[in-house]
């Protein structure tokens, strides 16, 4: 069967009275798609499961886009997510459309003090998600960090995000689950602005390397970054010294 034969059209958009425009993100069997859609004029992103194989659908599908609405409701207050517009029945979600593009390439920011103000607006995202108790964990992936053209950061794509102020896990795990997201802020750091780095924080990011390469956190990480979808590492090359 081919994709389009297995995607079943947004009606539920429809019915609502969006206008479903281009495809930010096609979905797969077991991954949500992402769309641009319009209602009165004003645009917004929609995410639903039309694309996914119903039998993931109803076994985590729903469970994670719930998971994830439920964040961004819980994070409403923050500023830097988008907001949850509306949830149409299980499968579909609406949310505000952030005017930005992704976290760019080294060579593509500048000048410095532009690659200044989007780390540390990136760093005070990720500390305001954990002031809500909310850790992100897949921050290496340049596409889930917004920059708005006045070098704001908004996080978007809070399908791994976990929460830390509650439940027995979460808590057990709450320097954990903060210290991945730093990480990740750090690892942009280095890639997007190495000399600003402290001796600190260099020891810090080679702590971490070196634990991460014990074998089985790494093989788990990928096993569960393929089985969910999550989204692909970026690539990080050190930097030049
Ligand atoms: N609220 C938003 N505003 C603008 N663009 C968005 C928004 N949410 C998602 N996107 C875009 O759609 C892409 C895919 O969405 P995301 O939630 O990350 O889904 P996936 O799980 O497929 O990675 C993002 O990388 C981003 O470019
Ligand atoms: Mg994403």
């Amino acid at each position: 069967m081919t994709r389009t034969g297995a995607s079943p059209k947004p009606d539920p958009l429809r019915a609502r009275g969006f206008i479903v425009g281009a495809t930010l993100r096609h979905g797969a069997v077991y991954k949500a798609r992402v769309m641009e859609v319009t209602r009165d004029g004003k645009r917004y992103i929609a995410k639903d499961l039309g694309a996914m194989h119903p039998l993931f659908r109803t076994l985590f599908g729903r469970r994670v886009l719930r998971h994830e609405a439920g964040l961004l409701e819980h994070l409403t207050e923050s500023g830097v997510v988008p907001r949850l517009v509306e949830r149409i029945g299980h499968d579909t979600i609406v949310l505000e459309l952030v005017e930005g593009g992704p976290l760019r390439k080294k060579n593509k920011l500048r000048p410095r003090t532009r690659i200044d103000s989007v780390l540390r607006s990136l760093a005070h995202a990720v500390e305001t998600l954990h002031r809500h108790g909310v850790s992100h964990l897949d921050l290496r992936n340049r596409r889930n960090i917004l920059v708005t053209a006045d070098d704001r950061v908004v996080l978007v794509d809070f399908e791994s995000g976990r929460r830390f102020d509650r439940g027995v896990f979460g808590r057990l795990l709450r320097s954990l689950l903060v210290e991945v997201d730093r990480q990740s802020v750090l690892e942009w750091r280095h890639r997007l602005a190495p000399a600003g780095l402290t001796p600190d924080d260099l020891d810090a990011r080679r702590r971490y390397r070196s634990w991460k390469k014990f074998w089985f956190v790494k093989k788990l990480g990928k096993r569960v970054r393929r089985v969910f979808g999550i989204g692909r590492k970026p690539r990080l090359q050190a930097p030049s010294t």
